[in-house]
């Protein structure tokens, strides 16, 4: 059984895993009205892992005999400058959300509740690896700087991710 702070600051990081997929799914919707479909491509599979995020935390409430409560979910921006406001914007909020991983870890411990602890291991390895590779993208867009040519490179090498769902394909 989980404690009711526990039970509420986890149904709290649900909520801010699906704000995570909505923010990428902005970016995305950005990446397409200027045509960087490459950049689209990648968040989308980071939407998609935002939603795995928000589900794994999800099943381990219920599993916990915890009650999952879906909240409002904030409204993201939707207007950025160019690809490397995008993705130092994108950068920003993952290093955010490690503070807010990093809040619930310690909370688990205050609690003394180690499985918790335990569930929320994978989460902290998780974001080490999104900073990684947010703050990669930034490097490489840097690298592109005003270019247009190193642009489309950058874009292209991002539209080689796969996406864990495939998009409905368009008529
Ligand atoms: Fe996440
Ligand atoms: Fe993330």
């Amino acid at each position: 059984m989980l404690t009711k702070n526990m039970e509420e600051a986890l149904n709290k990081q649900v909520n801010a895993e699906l704000y995570s997929a909505y923010l990428y799914l902005s970016m995305a919707a950005y990446f397409e009205s200027v045509d960087l479909k490459g950049c689209a491509t990648w968040m989308y599979a980071q939407t998609q892992e935002e939603m795995v995020h928000a589900m794994k935390i999800y099943e381990y409430i219920n599993e916990r005999g915890g009650r999952a409560i879906m909240d409002a979910i904030d409204a993201p921006k939707n207007e950025w400058g160019s690809a490397l406001e995008v993705f130092e914007h994108a950068y920003q909020h993952e290093q955010y959300v490690t503070s807010l991983i990093n809040d619930l870890m310690d909370l688990s411990i205050s609690e003394k509740d180690h499985a918790t602890r335990i569930f929320l291991q994978w989460f902290v390895t998780e974001q080490v690896e999104e900073e990684a590779s947010a703050s990669g993208v930034v490097e490489r867009l840097k690298l592109a700087g005003e270019s247009t040519g190193g642009l489309f490179m950058v874009d292209k090498e991002l539209g080689q991710r796969q996406l864990p769902i495939p998009l409905p394909q368009k008529k």
